[in-house]
C-alpha cells in the first residue's frame, strides 16, 4: 500500500521530468554565466544596479506565437531561456529585510503544470537555483513586493523600453507587468503611456550606459563561447559542402535552403542565427534576400548562399557563391576572383591592433581596382556602387554581435565578407548583369593573427568546382510530382 502511494506521488510530482533525460548536457555552465555577471559587476559604476529583462513573447497569428528566443544579454548573464523574467546585478551587496546579503537577484516565471503541458517545461525558482546556480531567485509574482529603495542608487542602468510588449490578461506578472512595476519603482519618466527614445540620464536612470559595457564584455569570447561558435561554424560548413555536392540546375532556391537547414538539424543545431539567404542570379543582388522563392534555378546562374546554424545560442555566418552547373563562366570567375582577393587582402592584415576601418578599406580598394580593370567602374564616382556594405562584424549570440568596433583584439570572433553585386540594367556591359558574389568567412582573432574557423567550406574556384563533382546522398532522393504519386 505504502509502495503504490509512492509511485502515485512520483507520477503526480514529476510527470514532465521523465522527458528531461533527452536534453543536451553540453550547454554553457552555470559557472560561465556567473563569471559573466561578476565581470559585468566589475565594470559597473559605484553605487549602481544593472537591470535586464527577458525578451517578449511575440504573437505570430491568433493563438500561435513565434518560436521564443531569449534576449542574448539575458542569456549571456543567466543561461535562462524562458520569458517573463527580470535580472538585477548590483555593484555592491544589498541587505534583504531578513538580513540576507546578496548582489544579484532573478525573478522568473513560476512552475505551472497546466501551462507546462501545453508549452513545455519551466525551471521555476527552484530549477533556477539548482540548475543555473542563483542564490536569490524568486517567482516573478513576488516582484511586485520586492522593495529595494531604488532612489538610493547613483545609477540604475537598463535598456530603454523601445519594444512594444503585449499584456497577457491571464497573467499579472508577465513581462508587461514586470516592466510596468519596474517603471513605477524607479519613477520612469513615461507619462501618458508614451515610450521615450534613449535620453540622457534622468535623475539616476541611465538608459545609455549599458551598451558600451556589454560591447566590451560580449565582444571578447571566452574558451567556452569559442567552442560553441566552432560547432555552429563546423555545422554551417557541412551545409555548404553538402549543397555543393547536391546542386543541380532546376532545383529551387527553397530546396537548396532546405538542404542546408536539414544538415543543421542533423547536427542538432536548434535554430538559425538569421533567416537563410539563398539567391540565384539577380536575386543575389538583394543583400538580405529571404524570399528564396525562385522555383527553377537556371544552369547559367550563380547562387549566393548566406546561412548560419545557431548552436546552443551561438551562430555562424558563412556565405558561399557557386555556379549552379558546377563550373564558373569566364565572367563569373573574373568577378569571383576579385571578391576572393578582397577577402584575402583583409586576411593579410587581420590581427590584433588592426582597425575594422582598415579591414573595410582593404576590401574596398581591391574591389574598386578590380572592377575598374574590367571596365565595370568607369569613373571614381562609381566606386563602392557594386559593394554597398561593410566587410566585417562580430558574431556570437547575435549574428551582428555586440562588441567594440575600433581595433581587433585577441579572442574576438569576426566575419570578413566582401561582395560584388551587379544588377540587371547596371551601367556596364550586359554580360556582367545578374552576377552577384559574396564570400563570407568566420575568424577567431589570435595573438599573432587569426584562426580561419570556416576553412571547412570550399572557397576557391578550384575547390568549389571539385566539391561540386562529388557524389551526393541526395542524388537519388527524388520525390514524385504531387498528385501523381503511385497509389497502392
Ligand atoms: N548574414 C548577414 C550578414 O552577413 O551580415
Ligand atoms: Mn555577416
Ligand atoms: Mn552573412
Amino acid at each position: 500500500m505504502k509502495h503504490s502511494f509512492l509511485i502515485l506521488a512520483w507520477l503526480v510530482a514529476f510527470p514532465l521530468f521523465s522527458q528531461n533525460s533527452d536534453l543536451p548536457t553540453d550547454f554553457l555552465t552555470k559557472d560561465f554565466h556567473k563569471d559573466r555577471r561578476d565581470k559585468l559587476r566589475a565594470k559597473l559604476p559605484q553605487n549602481s544596479v544593472a537591470v535586464f529583462f527577458a525578451n517578449p513573447v511575440r504573437n505570430r497569428a491568433n493563438d500561435v506565437d513565434f518560436v521564443y528566443h531569449q534576449d542574448p544579454d539575458f542569456f549571456y548573464l543567466t543561461g535562462y531561456k524562458e520569458p517573463d523574467a527580470v535580472l538585477f546585478v548590483f555593484k555592491e551587496k544589498q541587505t534583504a529585510n531578513n538580513g540576507t546579503q546578496y548582489n544579484e537577484i532573478l525573478f522568473v516565471q513560476p512552475r505551472n503544470e497546466a501551462r507546462e503541458q501545453w508549452t513545455g517545461r519551466r525551471l521555476g525558482e527552484k530549477g533556477v537555483k539548482d540548475l543555473l546556480g542563483f542564490e536569490q531567485a524568486f517567482n516573478n509574482t513576488e516582484f511586485k513586493r520586492y522593495d529595494v529603495n531604488f532612489s538610493k542608487f547613483d545609477k540604475i542602468l537598463f535598456y530603454d523600453f523601445l519594444n512594444d510588449v503585449r499584456n497577457d490578461p491571464r497573467d499579472s506578472s508577465d513581462l508587461f507587468d514586470l516592466q510596468a512595476q519596474f517603471k513605477a519603482k524607479v519613477n520612469y519618466p513615461n507619462k501618458n503611456g508614451v515610450t521615450l527614445a534613449v535620453e540622457p540620464i534622468k535623475n539616476n536612470l541611465d538608459m545609455a550606459g549599458l551598451d558600451a559595457i556589454m560591447d566590451e564584455l560580449r565582444g571578447i569570447k571566452t574558451p567556452e563561447e569559442l567552442s560553441m561558435v566552432r560547432k555552429a561554424v563546423q555545422i554551417s560548413c557541412m551545409g555548404q559542402l553538402e549543397v555543393m555536392k547536391a546542386m543541380k540546375p532546376g532545383m529551387s532556391e527553397r530546396e537548396i535552403q532546405g538542404i542546408h537547414e536539414f544538415v543543421f538539424k542533423k547536427y542538432q543545431a536548434e535554430d538559425l542565427g538569421y533567416p537563410s539567404i539563398v539567391g540565384a542570379g539577380h536575386n543575389g543582388c538583394i543583400l538580405h534576400y529571404i524570399d528564396n522563392y525562385k522555383p527553377n534555378i537556371s544552369t547559367k546562374e550563380l547562387i549566393l548562399m548566406d546561412l548560419g546554424a545557431e548552436f546552443h545560442g551561438y551562430t555562424a555566418d558563412i556565405t558561399r557563391t557557386i555556379p549552379v552547373n558546377g563550373k564558373f563562366s569566364p565572367e563569373q570567375k573574373l568577378i569571383y576572383e576579385i571578391v576572393l582577393k578582397a577577402q584575402e587582402e583583409a586576411m593579410k592584415i587581420c590581427k590584433p591592433g588592426t582597425t575594422f576601418r582598415e579591414l573595410t578599406a582593404a576590401t574596398r580598394v581591391t574591389v574598386n581596382k578590380g572592377l575598374a580593370e574590367l571596365g565595370i567602374i568607369k569613373n571614381p564616382d562609381e566606386k563602392n556602387t557594386y559593394y554597398p556594405h561593410g566587410c566585417c562584424h562580430h558574431i556570437g549570440l547575435d549574428v551582428h554581435d555586440k562588441g567594440t568596433y575600433d581595433k581587433l583584439q585577441e579572442n574576438m570572433i569576426i566575419t570578413i565578407e566582401p561582395g560584388i553585386y551587379i544588377p540587371e540594367g547596371a551601367p556596364c556591359d550586359k554580360k556582367w548583369w545578374g552576377i552577384a558574389v559574396r564570400i563570407e568567412d568566420d575568424y577567431l582573432i589570435t595573438k599573432e593573427g587569426y584562426d580561419h574557423l570556416s576553412i571547412g567550406a570550399p572557397r576557391t574556384v578550384k575547390d568549389i568546382e571539385a566539391a561540386m563533382k562529388l557524389p551526393s546522398a541526395l542524388d537519388n532522393f527524388i520525390l514524385p510530382e504531387l498528385g501523381k504519386e503511385k497509389k497502392n
